[in-house]
């Protein structure tokens, strides 16, 4: 029988960075290593299923706004605080004129019907607090952080 894969332990010093190409099908690859990071601390399995989409948004964005062109470099960073989790997707393509606008929701400046302009609406319904900081020319990063319901009070789904 195969043995179980340890858990990641949910010490304060213990990080992950994961570096990745903006091609789309690391997105994927992306929301699967911060889920098993975060499994460390009691989300419930559709608070994983939240975050994932979250990363998913974050780091799709890199592949088809920052480097619209040639794939460039995206980070994944996350990293446990007090009571949750602290996710930086970064790149250092394009960049964003103006955040706030780019934040609401169906603001897109795709022309594909596919993209509804509703990726960072997804981050921030699916996290507690989504900073994002945007210098034209030189990339964006975005901070996204979650506290599983369990730990702030709230009874497990
Ligand atoms: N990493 C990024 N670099 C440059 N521009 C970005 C980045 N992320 C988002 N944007 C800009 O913000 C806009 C809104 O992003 P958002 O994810 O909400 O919608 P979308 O990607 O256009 O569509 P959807 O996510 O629904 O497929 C984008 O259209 C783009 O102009
Ligand atoms: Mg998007």
């Amino acid at each position: 029988m195969a043995e179980a894969v340890p858990r990641p332990t949910a010490d304060r010093r213990n990080y992950m960075k994961l570096e990745v190409t903006s091609l789309p099908p690391n997105a994927e690859l992306c929301r699967l290593a911060v889920a098993v990071f975060a499994a460390a601390l009691p989300f419930t399995l559709a608070e994983i299923e939240e975050l994932k989409v979250a990363v998913s948004e974050a780091v799709g964005n890199c592949a088809l706004h920052a480097y619209p062109e040639d794939p460039g470099r995206v980070e994944v960073r996350a990293r446990y605080e007090d009571v949750g989790l602290c996710v930086d997707v970064q790149d250092w393509g394009r960049g964003i004129d103006d955040v706030e606008r780019a934040r609401q929701p169906a603001f897109t400046t795709s022309s594909d019907p596919d993209h509804m302009g509703l990726g960072f609406a997804f981050m921030e319904q699916f996290t507690d607090v989504l900073e994002v900081t945007s210098t034209p020319g030189s990339g964006t990063l975005v901070r996204m952080r979650k506290r599983p319901a369990a730990a702030a009070g709230g009874a497990p789904a």
